[in-house]
């Protein structure tokens, strides 16, 4: 694997699941892979899990984890080609990248989206340019159109709690104050589309994820008819992707709420978090016996260490 920064990118879902699986139930496997190997943990935005569970699974392998908060510690970068440089940037991602290269096997990227700019946004401007100048393997830890880390964790949730070989997911739609990016629903659709399951989107009117990535699947814009035997309910908020970046709607008849999950098939709550209480979720169904967000951020550890370990391996 050469880098990871899509769900596109995954050659074989239910082998990479097994991989993580199997670090959960061992996860010093294979603790001498990563010995004297170092991956850097690149932020633009902030993180919790994101940052503590990719350090962890490479803890976990044997690597050194070396981590920078590039907005507030680094050079601010360029990414245009052909510039005078004389305004706030000081160095060019041609360089940063390749230099940083020397110093790591593995680069890990975390930089949101605009929200502006549905072109840049859509071309993933900034991994995609540490994919072209970096001379080693690229990892997305949330890009601007895709979180692939979290798809992979949020897949093998759904493995480990599935009741049925084939459990209906449902990915709602949940208000937010603010406007929030595409990439974590974007991933799941994507992952979702290669697991077998039965799988339907709620969203309002105006919320439509890219139709590239949704087509195929079934969308409804009646939250109550999505959830009728529903074995998983995933809820995210995301901004308008047609009104790029825009919040149309801050309707909390769209929180998920114990009487929504009644119309449930006895279903789990699923979200990525960080989540806002009592807008996206109710308190009484976050801290139910059905949530199992918690679990859902622990396997971000394990499938971290599938991506870094088949990285590793040059698989
Ligand atoms: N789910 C997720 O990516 O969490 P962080 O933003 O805290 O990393």
């Amino acid at each position: 694997m050469k880098k990871y920064t899509s769900v596109d990118d995954i050659i074989d879902l239910p082998e990479l699941l097994d991989l993580a699986a199997s670090f959960k139930k061992e996860p010093f496997q294979s603790e001498q892979l990563g010995k004297r190997k170092t991956i850097g943990l690149l932020f633009f935005n902030p993180s919790l899990r994101t940052r503590l569970s990719t350090q962890k699974a490479a803890s976990n392998l044997g690597m050194e984890a070396m981590v920078m908060n590039l907005n507030s510690e680094g050079w601010l970068l360029e990414f245009e080609d052909g510039v005078v440089m004389d305004g706030t940037k000081a160095e060019h991602i041609r360089e940063a990248a390749a230099v940083v290269s020397q110093y790591c096997d593995i680069l890990a990227v975390r930089s949101f989206p605009t929200l502006t700019d549905k072109e840049k946004d859509m071309q993933e401007y900034v991994i995609s340019a540490f994919v072209k100048f970096a001379s080693v393997p690229v990892i997305s830890l949330e890009g601007s159109s895709e979180h692939p880390l979290q798809a992979l964790a949020d897949a093998l949730t759904i493995a480990q709690f599935k009741k049925t070989d084939r459990p209906k997911v449902v990915l709602t739609w949940a208000p937010h104050p603010k406007a929030l990016p595409h990439a974590v629903p974007n991933s799941f659709v994507k992952i979702m589309k290669r697991s077998d399951v039965d799988f339907v989107i709620a969203n309002p009117e105006g919320y439509n994820l890219d139709p590239s990535v949704t087509e195929g699947v079934e969308i409804l814009h009646n939250q109550k008819e999505a959830f009728a035997n529903a074995d998983f309910i995933y809820a995210k908020n995301w901004s308008s992707f047609e009104t790029y970046g825009q919040v149309l709607s801050t309707d909390e008849s769209w929180t998920v709420s114990e009487k929504r999950m009644r119309l449930t098939n006895d279903a789990y709550f699923m979200h990525c978090l960080p989540v806002r209480r009592n807008m996206i979720v109710t308190d009484a169904v976050l801290d139910s016996d059905r949530s199992i967000v918690i679990e859902q951020a622990n396997n971000r550890t394990f499938a971290a260490q599938a991506i870094l370990s088949k990285m590793l391996q040059h698989e």
